[in-house]
């Protein structure tokens, strides 16, 4: 079994690892320009972003084979995930493949302009993240044919979200800032899946091609890289996972 797996913050990280088999990460799969997968099962593993399906997960589906008797994937959020499985099988059908299992957990939701980090460790017991997981792990090993379905709702919201997405990448790159604390320790280059920041001994500096995954800022080690509307300093990594597997799995 081999796993393709996204990660800013570690929840699917931690997935990834409990479900098994070969772990490949998807920035790195991306940085070797590896685009061929073959295995009896393949699992897609990675967040919800916006409703749907992050623009890195995307370009890599669109532009990689999957050649496998079962081929899953497992979606985390931590809100809503609106019809993100549903975007996910569209993607999948136009690089002419389909799924045999889809499905979704809710873990902490990592987005800080929305959610506050403390309070996201504090409510994630509630989540039973390892009870869900578990089901998961048990459909995924006897090979079941499962896609969750997305109703009306889900759709509506989706596409209206992916309306208003206005791809101003650059903008929100522009609009982290860092303050005097920063130890120039290169954390945020290191944990930035699209090579999306620099730092020369001088504080980071952001490009324009950001995803939003905030892998910069949650991972920080002196917690030093502010978002304009980020509703508390608090951060987050999944505690089962290490800033070292973090930086592993993302480095360009
Ligand atoms: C850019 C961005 C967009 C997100 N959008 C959603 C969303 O639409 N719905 C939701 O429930 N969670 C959303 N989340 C939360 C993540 O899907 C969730 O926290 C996920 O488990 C993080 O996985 P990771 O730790 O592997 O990065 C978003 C997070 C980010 C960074």
């Amino acid at each position: 079994m081999t796993i393709l797996y996204f990660s800013a913050t570690g929840n699917n990280l931690y997935l990834a690892k409990e479900i098994g088999g070969e772990l490949v990460s998807i920035p790195q799969a991306m940085k070797n320009g590896t685009t061929s997968f073959s295995d009896d099962k393949i699992g897609l593993v990675f967040p919800v972003y916006h409703l749907s399906v992050p623009s890195i997960v995307a370009a890599f589906i669109k532009t990689s084979h999957f050649q496998c008797d079962y081929l899953f994937a497992v979606l985390s959020y931590g809100m809503f995930g609106g019809a993100a499985p549903n975007e996910l099988k569209k993607i999948v059908s136009e690089a002419g493949t389909s799924f045999s299992y889809i499905n979704t957990i809710q873990m902490v939701d990592n987005w800080v302009p929305g959610f506050d980090m403390a309070k996201q460790k504090e409510i994630d017991p509630k989540k039973k993240v390892d009870a869900h997981l578990a089901n998961i792990v048990a459909d995924i090993n006897a090979s079941k044919k499962w896609i969750c379905r997305n109703g009306l709702f889900a759709k509506l919201a989706t596409k209206i979200m992916l309306k208003r997405k206005d791809g101003s990448e650059a903008a929100f790159a522009q609009s982290f800032t860092v303050e005097d604390n920063c130890t120039k320790c290169g954390t945020c280059a290191k944990v930035c899946p699209v090579g999306n920041i620099v730092v020369e001994n001088a504080k980071p500096v952001f490009d324009n091609h950001c995803i939003r995954c905030l892998a910069c800022t949650q991972n920080c080690p002196p917690n030093a890289i502010r978002l304009p509307r980020e509703k508390s300093r608090h951060r987050y990594r999944n505690p089962h996972i290490s800033l070292q597997e973090i930086i592993q799995a993302n480095k360009q």
